[in-house]
């Protein structure tokens, strides 16, 4: 996952250019990407299984809890925010750098000051006891907080531990526990909240009753669990490639007593092939929705992976924002698509005849 990321960026230059001079293996890059001239033997931790691709950096996952709590004698541990996923995800990633460092490591973070340099600037100082800004290019700030000895373990688990819970009518009595780093996690998506009122209300008119039910990017489970509330026979199979997001969503899903139903699987879109698994069967129902920034392409390719895997002539949910470059897709892929307009958003009923 590259979003928000490239060489080019100054702030991306600023860190690389602190971190490349520390021995690789003692280098740490938090959720940050490959940094150019960090070489390929530093550490990644991860939050998305498409930042493993092509990764030069052996990489953790930010679910990988032993492999996190075994990273301590870093010299560097580099943070690059990204805004999409939120500051309390950034702050959190500030705090697990911190916590790896070995005394006289560096905590380095670049950021500009409207992006809220200044407010992450403060949480560096909370958990090391100092920050200074050691260099700046057009508009970005360099920060450095050394550790001297001592990190402050309340303010790291302030905010690592950091947890919200989702409730809505259109979900009934399901409550969904969600934290930094995952799509909508403070409150249902209003799109998800459309397309469950608009799904829930047509099968309903047309007594649909899906056996199997497929969530591609299913998020921390709305849909999916919501699905097999609905539909107490049907088995659902979700996909999802954030990993914080799915290891949420199996919490949810054994919180509701659901997990004997719903399969969460982290993965870069549907499989290509045939699978032997036996979760990995013809859907008789998608639901999905998809994400709002991925470029045309890949949003293209997402919601047509799904072709292989819909029984003949089962109906496709989508919510969209932009409508017109899934349909495109979709078509392009010999499927007919239907758009209705709902509460402000497009959703997509689309299905391949064989
Ligand atoms: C708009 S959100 C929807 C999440 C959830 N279904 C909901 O309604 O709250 C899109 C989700 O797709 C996931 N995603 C993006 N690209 C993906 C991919 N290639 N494969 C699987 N999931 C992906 C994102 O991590 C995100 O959780």
């Amino acid at each position: 996952m590259s979003e928000g990321l490239s060489d080019d960026d100054p702030g991306i230059r600023l860190l690389a250019r602190a971190a490349a001079s520390v021995d690789p293996r003692r280098a740490l890059l938090v959720c940050s990407g490959d940094l150019p001239g960090v070489g390929g033997e530093a550490t990644r931790i991860v939050l998305d299984v498409r930042e493993r691709h092509g990764a030069r950096a052996r990489t953790i996952g930010i679910t990988d809890v032993g492999a996190l709590a075994e990273l301590r004698d870093m010299e560097v541990a580099a943070v690059w925010p990204r805004a999409h996923l939120g500051k309390d995800f950034s702050l959190e990633c500030l705090a697990r750098g911190a916590l790896a460092l070995t005394e006289g490591g560096r905590l380095l973070c670049a950021a500009r000051k409207h992006k809220g340099a200044d407010s992450l600037a403060d949480v560096m100082v909370e958990l090391l006891g100092n920050v200074e800004t050691i260099e700046r290019d057009r508009g970005y700030r360099l920060m450095q907080s050394v550790h001297e000895g001592r990190v402050d373990p309340d303010a790291a688990a302030r905010r690592i531990d950091v947890r919200y819970e989702i409730r809505d009518h259109a979900l009934g009595d399901l409550v969904l526990q969600s934290a930094p780093g995952v799509f909508s996690r403070r409150e249902l998506d209003a799109g998800t909240r459309a397309l469950i009122e608009h799904v829930g209300a047509l099968a309903q008119e047309r007594g649909l009753v899906p056996a199997s039910v497929i969530d591609l990017c299913a998020g921390v489970g709305p849909l999916a669990l919501w699905a097999a509330r609905r539909w107490p026979g049907a088995r659902v199979w979700a996909i999802e490639s954030n990993l914080r997001a799915v290891d949420l969503a199996r919490f949810n899903a054994r919180a509701a007593g659901l997990d004997e139903r719903v399969r969460f699987e982290s993965a870069d879109g549907m499989p290509a092939g045939p699978s032997a698994d036996s979760w990995h069967r013809p859907g008789e129902l998608a639901l999905v929705n998809p994400p709002t920034h991925a470029d045309r392409d890949t949003l293209g390719a997402l919601v047509v992976g799904l072709r292989p895997w819909m029984a003949p002539g089962a109906p496709v949910f989508l919510v969209v924002s932009r409508a017109g470059v899934s349909t495109e897709a979709l078509r392009a892929s010999g499927a007919t698509v239907v758009a209705h307009n709902t509460s402000g958003y497009a959703i997509l009923e689309a299905r391949w005849d064989g």
